[in-house]
């Protein structure tokens, strides 16, 4: 069977590859949306985390008929009642990791909850039907960047499971095993199977 993954962020595309190849999905061929390109800036703009995977996920199947899947991920952080969350991309005008990292240590103020995880919703939707799954991992956020890592606000993100690093202090290897994103996509091959598919 093919499978489509609804991402154009070649990072995610790159971990989620790795991921899928760890979880052992086998008899899918998994394809990316780059023979697709009317399908590059696909719409998120809901509230929620699962709304805007399923609406990528929905989206994509219905312009290609195929298996497909999305993600929407991003940052929670308590000291700032769950900010940047589904706004984790574009928590700047700028929207590059930089400007949002140091956006972020600016508004967590000394004294504030430095408390947070990342989140991964991952939308399956097939003509068998819609699944979603919810990968989490927490963790604090540190003072200052560490890591040259990952992306995003990896540099600033201490994992609880591996005390005195950054996420961008990780191997690839070590991230995708205790990722929001590992643990939401090592999913994938039992929702397949469960729907029928593979
Ligand atoms: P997306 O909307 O799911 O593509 O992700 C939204 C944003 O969340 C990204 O642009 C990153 O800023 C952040 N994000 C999501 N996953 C990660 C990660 O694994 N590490 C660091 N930042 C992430």
């Amino acid at each position: 069977m093919k499978l489509i993954i609804a991402t154009n962020n070649q990072h995610k595309l790159d971990e989620i590859r790795e991921i899928l190849a760890t979880a052992g999905l086998r008899g899918v061929e998994v394809l990316d949306l780059s023979a697709w390109p009317a399908l590059s800036d696909l719409a998120e703009d809901h509230d929620s985390f699962v709304d805007n995977a399923l609406q990528k996920a929905r989206a994509v199947h219905a312009a290609t008929g195929l298996p497909a899947v999305a993600d929407d991920s991003g940052l929670e952080c308590d000291g700032l009642d769950g900010a940047p969350g589904v706004r984790s991309k574009r928590f700047t005008p700028e929207a590059t990791a930089d400007a949002n990292n140091a956006h972020l240590l600016e508004r967590l103020a000394d004294g504030a909850d430095r408390t947070a995880r990342f989140r991964c919703v991952l939308a399956l939707v097939t003509d068998a039907g819609e699944r979603t799954v919810d990968g989490r991992c927490e963790g604090r956020i540190a003072h200052a960047p560490r890591g040259d890592g990952g992306f995003g606000y990896d540099p600033l993100f201490l994992p609880d499971d591996h005390p005195g690093r950054s996420m961008a202090e990780l191997s690839t290897a070590e991230k995708n095993a205790i990722s929001h994103r590992g643990r939401a996509f090592s999913q994938l091959p039992a929702l397949i199977a469960a729907l029928g598919l593979a």
